[in-house]
């Protein structure tokens, strides 16, 4: 692509994104549980960090079961975190900094505390077909039995998606936990309750949504048994949840015109499901979609991925994409083992590189940037149902408390996270050495790096240059090309074996100025600044650089892969 011809772009599909995990990011009142006050209090660090839009986890009142994934009021805010002042000065204090914020909806079900679910449960009319209820069988000892297989995510109940409600004398059906109960997405008057719930919290200013759990929104009116050979099919991927994605843009896109709005970042949440399902989100010919949420990094990409492999996997997604369509990276988040712990520690860095200089949105999850670790969580310190579930012996392998331990701000007692000695969870014991604070003033840490790399995205050669992976050294070690035309060259270099490696990059372009300078490199890398030889340089293990070389482009190498957006 042309430097003139550079993308006249939505906001949403560049930017930075910082994902909060509210109960664990910054307590202001001292009950040791984070709040809307305390983000308030941390907003410098994130504008300072050059994060762009702020991705709040559920605030909603909620008995906080699932953390807040279990909303009992979907228009206020749970006094845990604060109320609707709060939340409005959030908005302002985030809008005065020029940041953005985007809230997770939850449209595939509620708390069983509900209004809707109580009315619901004593056939209360408008709210009796809010959920989905049915009759099921009875066995031959004349015992009520669930209407088919269906399981939950979440293994109460004995696994079954199904629980009896004693009020009702009918089971309704919970793909998570038992006080999850599924809204009934074919009901057109849940739906227009859906809308509501975007028009009260579009009225006071947020900038986009999360769509929580699409691939569940829908299952089989017939309750057809799963055969579970294949994967799910009555419970999963329904096209009609794409469908419903399209309604709810083109719901936000009318009300953003109606107001005169700037557009809204609306975007998916959906594991496990083809590509092809995943491509349709984005939309067809005449219906504008949702992104999905890319988690090819957290599904895909291990710790022993070699060079060759993560080039499969980020180029095979990046080269389906239609012509026009940005994509996002994300490296974890609050359902997943932290990417320092899961990828490697000495890796993050290098990560960061290809999620920040890839094209698209990029995702950080709060305490990304430091390489904050997973949490060894005992199971008397356990919150989180999916492990709850689970028993002693194996909760460890199923809960995601791990990944959601507090932010560690400073050396301070509780990390700085409160003035409380106990927190809603532990506290990584690695705090005094890595947090925030320490980073800040080393000369070359994770949090130095991350923030290079946060001002160097901006350069049009990574929003919307060509990129081109390449395997070297027996695929130990991964190149990252950016270039657009008129621009410099920039190699990513990743280290990813636990020895040292020579790198030779005469083979990747051709007629490569013989030296290259050193823009950013990871924390673990021996030399930081200068320049290199284009075709003998160290890296150690696990070192990672970005690396420019000053002729500019001619001509761009391969396909240019995004420009403007099309189906948004
Ligand atoms: C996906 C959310 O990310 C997860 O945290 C939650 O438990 C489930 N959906 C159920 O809402
Ligand atoms: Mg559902």
């Amino acid at each position: 692509m042309d430097n003139e011809e550079l993308a006249d772009r939505e906001w949403w599909e560049t930017t930075l994104i910082y994902q909060i995990w509210p109960r664990g990011f910054q307590d202001s009142d001292g009950d040791g549980e984070g709040d809307l006050k305390g983000i308030i209090n941390r907003l410098d660090y994130i504008t300072n960090l050059g994060i762009e839009t702020i991705c709040l986890n559920p605030i909603y009142v909620s008995p906080l079961f699932d953390s807040g994934y279990d909303v009992s009021n979907y228009t206020d805010i749970d006094p845990l975190f604060g109320n609707l002042s709060d939340f409005d000065n959030l908005m302002q204090e985030v809008h005065n900094r020029g940041l953005k914020v985007i809230l997770d909806v939850i449209p595939n079900h509620s708390s069983d505390q509900h209004e809707w679910f109580q009315l619901s449960a004593r056939n209360v009319q408008p709210y009796i077909d809010y959920y989905i209820w049915t009759n099921g069988s009875i066995d031959k000892n004349g015992k009520n039995i669930p209407p088919n297989n269906w399981i939950s995510t979440y293994n109460d109940e004995n696994g079954s998606a199904w629980s009896w409600h004693d009020k009702r004398q009918q089971w309704y059906y919970h793909k998570f936990h038992s006080s999850q109960p599924d809204l009934n997405l074919r009901n057109e008057k849940v739906i227009k309750e859906l809308m509501g719930i975007f028009d009260f919290w579009l009225k006071r200013n947020v900038d986009g949504f999360r769509i929580n759990a699409v691939p569940y929104f829908f299952e089989d009116e017939a309750l057809r048994n799963e055969s579970f050979v294949k994967k799910d099919i009555y419970t999963f991927g329904l096209p009609e949840s794409t469908a419903l994605l399209y309604i709810f843009r083109e719901y936000i896109d009318n009300w953003v015109s109606r107001n005169n709005a700037t557009s809204k970042l609306l975007i998916a949440e959906s594991y496990d499901i083809s590509d092809d399902n995943l491509l349709a989100y984005y939309g067809n010919n005449t219906h504008k979609g949702i992104a999905p949420l890319n988690f090819k990094f957290i599904t895909h990409i291990h710790n022993n991925s070699n060079a060759t492999y993560i080039k499969h996997i980020l180029e095979k997604w990046l080269k389906l994409l239609p012509k026009n369509i940005m994509t996002n990276w994300v490296l974890s988040n609050h359902d997943n083992s932290r990417a320092a712990s899961r990828i490697g520690f000495n890796r993050i860095d290098g990560l960061h590189m290809l999620s920040l200089l890839l094209p698209g949105q990029a995702y950080t999850y709060y305490g990304e940037e430091i390489a904050m670790l997973d949490t060894k969580i005992f199971w008397n310190s356990t919150i989180d149902p999916m492990g709850c579930a689970r028993g002693i012996n194996e909760y460890k392998y199923f809960s995601r408390d791990p990944a959601r331990t507090p932010m560690q701000w400073s050396s301070k007692s509780s990390a700085g996270f409160s003035i409380n000695e106990t927190t809603y969870l532990p506290i990584h014991l690695n705090y005094i050495n890595r947090n925030v604070e320490i980073q800040r003033n080393r000369i070359r840490s994770n949090l130095k790096t991350y923030k290079q790399l946060v001002i160097l995205r901006k350069q049009p050669v990574f929003t919307d240059g060509d990129y081109e992976f390449v395997s070297l050294n027996n695929d130990r070690v991964l190149v990252l090309k950016r270039s657009l035309k008129n621009y410099p060259l920039y190699f990513i270099v990743i280290n990813l074996g636990l020895r040292q490696e020579k790198v030779n990059l005469t083979s990747i372009h051709a007629n490569l100025k013989n030296t290259l300078n050193m823009v950013v490199a990871s924390s673990n890398a021996i030399r930081v600044t200068g320049t290199v030889p284009r075709d003998n340089f160290i890296l150690t293990a696990n070192a990672a650089v970005v690396l420019k070389s000053n002729e500019k482009q001619e001509q761009t190498t391969t396909e240019s892969i995004i420009t403007t957006s099309i189906c948004f």
